[in-house]
């Protein structure tokens, strides 16, 4: 068999893996508010929820790969998880607002932060995956175009993780103050969120002090030859 055909598609691994936790987070959300829902609105948690799931993921692979090995292998899939979560939350953008917005404009009003961050937020997501093409590769050069994307999409899931927090506060309060065992999946995800940027901020910290450390040795090494 050629070689081509038993390569395996990242484009296609994703999108099955993604077919299982849409499924699982449509009914894990219908499960957890006790209340009636729609068949558009439980699909759209499903969406929802594993875009951004999966735009964790693009951004976690990276620094976890730095301290074990084995998530090495995932790294090839930073970009199909990075494209395909943010088709998804535009997904989640587009058809919330159809369902949510247009039929109760004073969310905007009410909620107007929370709209505000998440529209920012898929307009960055956006920016990265018009500049994730081998040709801005190529013009800006691997080393400026990878600390340009960083930065991006990193603001980018500060702004969407704010977002679920402005947009869900009331609901995990709720949660909070009621004898409900399960979590609500927006506070799921939102912990998820919130473990992905402290843990890029340690790798951060890592870096920069392991860096530090390692000029000084070299510095004191030299110095040393020099005496000698
Ligand atoms: C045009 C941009 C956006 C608009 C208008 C928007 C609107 C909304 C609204 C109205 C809610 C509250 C209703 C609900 O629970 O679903 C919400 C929740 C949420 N949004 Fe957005 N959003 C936008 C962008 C984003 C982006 C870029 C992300 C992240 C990738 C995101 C992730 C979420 C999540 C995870 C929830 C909680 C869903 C849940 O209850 O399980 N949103 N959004």
């Amino acid at each position: 068999m050629p070689n081509i055909i038993k390569k395996r598609n990242p484009w296609k691994n994703i999108i099955f893996f993604s077919l299982t936790t849409i499924p699982f987070f449509s009914v894990y959300y219908v499960g957890t508010v006790y209340e009636s829902v729609s068949i558009v609105e439980m699909v759209l948690k499903g969406f929802t929820n594993t875009g951004y799931l999966l735009i964790g993921f693009s951004l976690i692979l990276g620094p976890l790969g730095k301290f074990w090995n084995y998530f090495d292998q995932f790294l090839t899939y930073r970009k199909q998880l990075g494209i395909i979560g943010f088709m998804y939350a535009l997904i989640h953008g587009v058809v919330g607002t159809i369902i949510y917005v247009f039929p109760n404009p004073d969310i905007i009003v009410n909620n107007y932060w929370a709209v505000a961050l998440g529209i920012l937020a898929l307009y960055l997501f956006y920016i990265c995956y018009a500049i994730s093409e081998i040709i801005v590769i190529k013009t800006l050069g691997a080393k400026k175009w990878r600390r340009l994307i960083r930065y991006i999409s990193y603001s980018a899931f500060i702004l969407a993780t704010m977002h679920i927090y402005l947009a869900k506060l009331p609901v995990w309060q709720e949660y909070i103050d009621s004898d409900i065992i399960f979590p609500p999946l927006s506070l799921i995800l939102f912990s998820f969120g919130l473990f992905v940027l402290a843990f890029r901020f340690y790798v951060f910290i890592y870096d920069t002090f392991a860096l530090g450390y390692a000029t000084i040795k070299t510095l004191v090494s030299e110095s040393r030859q020099s005496k000698d």
